[in-house]
Formats: structure tokens, sequence, C-alpha cells
């Protein structure tokens, strides 16, 4: 038996293609373990969204390198792997910058891991480098993940993008936009409904521009694959993320208003709330367009609650566009968000603008946004409080008799109730903070 160490960055598509490379390599003997120190197998799953990301895998690299050598004295081998989109932007580079690292594979590789590692152990020293973007799918290849989940899994259901925003790398490390076929996708999730989940997060980089191919020869767009997945008895919740305004369609629309088991939230970034600015991002819809969507999606389920992702300090935005973004943000009101200081990526159009924003003025935009931000999401969160809302136990608490779990809304709710793992209760809130609710198990359930 020999150990395999997965270090994962980045978004929740990593998180999965981790999950898959476990199954992969299992065949092989490798089992995970939890830390690096006398692995076998040492995997990168890197991320290359903002510069901050990549450099921290260079940073932890570093220390890996100490134990390789400890293991070498001991008479041992470890090999180092780096795999994600910092692979496949720099793959070269890596094994320049980085001479202990034996294998880098790229997100559309780690299918051919099991074959790149048996490479690896066999000729001492040879060091592999695959980033080639396949002709053939990746997924016709690969074990499924999720029933290695518990209550909630992951499905990716698409991957790549077409939409080259003007900051983005991913249609650069990801690739252009591929949906997978929809028998598939019901396959997979009927397994992981089978092994005990009882909610699925759909996911794709651009998860609403799925277009799959159905039996009945036409393609399902997102909506319909909602409905599809509705129909697999003990399936009770359906989320799915990240999302586009531009392929927010109305199939998707009438999902959220007739599926009850597509909770009430959703992840859609705006990144500004300036025309000029999301112009030039490449985001190809206006401020008003977002403002039309949010409406449509609330008219359709009212209790709706929406996330986003925005960049602040953008090649170009005047104090003028930002202030637009507050504005926006205000109108809207986000029960949850992610902002981040625009990164400038090598290769990227908007890396080569001239009218970069200063780092200090980045800063203080970042610090202002996120305020509001957080201020919306505690008064989001302090809304529910005296409300009753059903709830997922997902896993033991940090406390003896509480359990975490989340409600419609993907806040984390602290519960105290009896071990009742895998099912969804009625929990009265009682507390709220910026991060999560507590309560208790209503009444009726608790009789
Ligand atoms: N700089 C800052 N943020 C970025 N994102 C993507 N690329 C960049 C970049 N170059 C953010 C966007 C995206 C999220 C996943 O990461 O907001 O929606
Ligand atoms: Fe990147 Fe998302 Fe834009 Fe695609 S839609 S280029 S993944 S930010």
């Amino acid at each position: 038996m020999k150990g395999v160490f997965i270090k994962t960055y980045g978004c929740q598509m990593n998180v999965y293609d981790s999950a898959r490379m476990v199954k992969l390599l299992a065949p092989l003997g490798f089992v995970p373990v939890m830390a690096p120190n006398d692995a076998d197998l040492v995997i990168f799953n890197t991320c290359h969204i903002r510069e901050k990301a990549a450099e921290k895998v260079y940073s932890e690299l570093g220390k890996i390198h100490r134990l390789k050598i400890a293991k070498a004295h001991r008479g041992g081998t470890m090999i180092v792997a780096v795999g994600g989109c910092v692979a496949q932007a720099e793959g070269a580079e890596i094994l320049h910058r980085v001479p202990f690292v034996d294998l880098v594979f790229g997100p559309q590789s780690y299918h051919r891991l099991p074959e790149l590692v048996v490479r690896a152990l066999r000729e001492d020293g040879v060091r592999v480098l695959d980033t080639n973007f396949p002709a053939e799918p990746k997924f016709d290849y690969l074990p499924e993940a999720s029933a290695a989940a518990g209550v909630t899994a992951f499905l990716t259901v698409q991957e790549g993008c077409d939409k080259f925003c003007s900051f983005c790398v991913v249609p650069y490390t990801r690739g252009a936009e591929y949906s997978r076929p929809v028998v598939q996708v019901l396959t997979e999730a009927r397994h992981a409904v089978g092994a005990g989940v009882r909610e699925i997060t759909l996911l794709g980089q651009n998860v609403n521009a799925y277009h799959g191919e159905s039996p009945d020869g036409r393609n399902w767009g997102l909506g319909e694959l909602i409905r599809g997945l509705a129909e697999l008895p003990g399936l009770d919740r359906i989320r799915y993320t990240t999302s586009h305004p531009g392929d927010v369609d109305d199939g998707l629309i009438a999902a959220h208003r007739d599926v009850p088991q597509l909770m009430p939230f959703v992840h859609l970034p705006v990144q500004s709330g300036a025309d000029r600015v999301l112009a030039a991002m490449n985001r190809r819809h206006t401020a008003d367009v977002y403002r039309q969507i949010v409406d449509r999606l609330r008219s359709a389920r009212s209790d709706l609650a929406l996330s986003s992702d925005f960049i602040v300090g953008f090649p170009g935005e005047s104090e003028e566009d930002f202030l637009a973004t507050l504005d926006l943000v205000d109108e809207i009101g986000f029960a949850q968000a992610f902002s981040f200081k625009y990164s400038r990526r090598p290769g990227t159009p908007a890396a080569f603008a001239r009218d970069q924003v200063p780092e200090s003025v980045k800063s203080y935009r970042l610090d202002v946004l996120q305020r509001l931000l957080k201020r919306q999401q505690r008064d989001f969160n302090e809304a529910c409080v005296g409300q009753i809302l059903p709830v997922l136990l997902e896993k033991p608490g940090r406390h003896d008799g509480q359990l975490v779990g989340r409600s419609p809304y993907l806040q984390s709710v602290h519960v105290a109730a009896p071990a009742r793992l895998g099912e969804i209760v009625p929990v009265l809130i009682s507390a709220a903070s910026t991060n999560s609710l507590a309560g208790s198990l209503a009444p009726a359930a608790a009789a």
C-alpha cells in the first residue's frame, strides 16, 4: 500500500477533480493520507485564477522539498506532482523553476494520471509533462467521484469556458466549453443518491452554459437537466455553480419556479456595477441587464437569495465606476459574495492595459466593498432569526450534541440535535452571525 497526499487549491471543480484522482490511483495501490510527511506521491492540484493563488503553490512546494529529501535519506521515494491550472499555464516553467517536481499535468490530462505516475516511478529521475488538450473528452475515462461523498456531493456537468472575460485565465487553462452528456450525468447522480447523497451541486466553470446531448437527440439546457435530476427519488436538493448572467435562459428561470428541489440560492457573478468596466471586461452584459435577470429570478422564486463575485481595481476603473458597483450592491442585496482586487494574469487581454489601478486604490476599494457586503450578509442572516428553516444535517458539530447543516440559502446552521445526519429537519433559528446561524429542532419535529 502506498500513500498519496493531495492538496487542493481553488474552486470546487478542483475539489471534485481531486476526488477523482484518488479513485483513479486506487488500482495502483495508493490510499489517501492526511499529511505529506511520509507520502509516496504528493499531488498539488493548483489554481491559477489570481496571482496569489499561483504563488502559494510555489511556496508550499518549497516545504515539500524538505520532506522529499528526508524520505530519500530513509531510502524511500516521494513523487511530487503538480496538476490543475497552474500546471496548465506554467507547465514548463514549473519544471524549470522547481527542479524536484517529477510530474506536471493539466486539468485535461489527469485521466492519464496512473500511466504518468507509473512512468515517474519506473524511470527514476524522468520528468513528465502532460498539458495537452486531448481530442477525447476526459470524462469518458474517469471513474465516478461522488460515491465517495457523504450527504452532499459535487457533480461536474460542464467544463471550460468560451466567454473570454478579459481578466480571466479559465478559457486558457480549462479550454473550450464542454458539456457532459445527459445520460452520464443522470447515471452518476443516481449512483450518488444510492450511496446516500441527498444534495447534489452541479459544477461547471460556466455551468448554465450547459447544453448536454440527451437520449431524445436534442441538447438539454441546465433547466432541463435540473428537471431530469429532480425525478430521482431521494435527491432532495439540487444546486448549481457558477453561472454567467448571459447564460441565464428561460428554461433555468422556469426551473426555479417549478422545481422545489432546486434550492433558492444562486451564485451569479456580476464583477462590476459600471457598464464601462463591464464592457472592458468583455462581460457581454450591462448592469441593468443583470438587474433584470435578478428581477426575473426573484419573480420565479420570491425568496431567492443571491451571491456574486466582484473585482475591484480593474484597469481603468474610476471612482465613479466603483460607486456604481456600490449602488448595484445596495440595490440588489446579496446574501453572500466574494470580492477580489484585480490581479494581472499573464496572457489575458486586460494584463496589457496601460491604465492599471494602483495597489493602494485597489486595497481601499476592496475594503469599502467588503464592509458593505459583510453588512448585507449579516443582515440577511439576522433576518432569519425566529424563522423555521429546513436544514440538511451534514456533519457532526464541534460540540457534543451539535450537528452542522445548511439552510436552503446555503447558510451554515449549527443545530442542537440528536444524530440524524442526512435528514432534512425544521430548525428554529435563534441566533445569527456574519458566517452562520444557530438553532434547535423546531418543536413539531423534536416531538
Ligand atoms: N483578478 C481578480 N479576480 C479574478 N477573478 C477571475 N480572474 C481574476 C483576476 N484576474 C475572480 C472573478 C471570478 C472569480 C472566480 O475570480 O470574480 O468570478
Ligand atoms: Fe472566466 Fe467566468 Fe468569464 Fe468564463 S465567464 S471567462 S470562467 S470569468
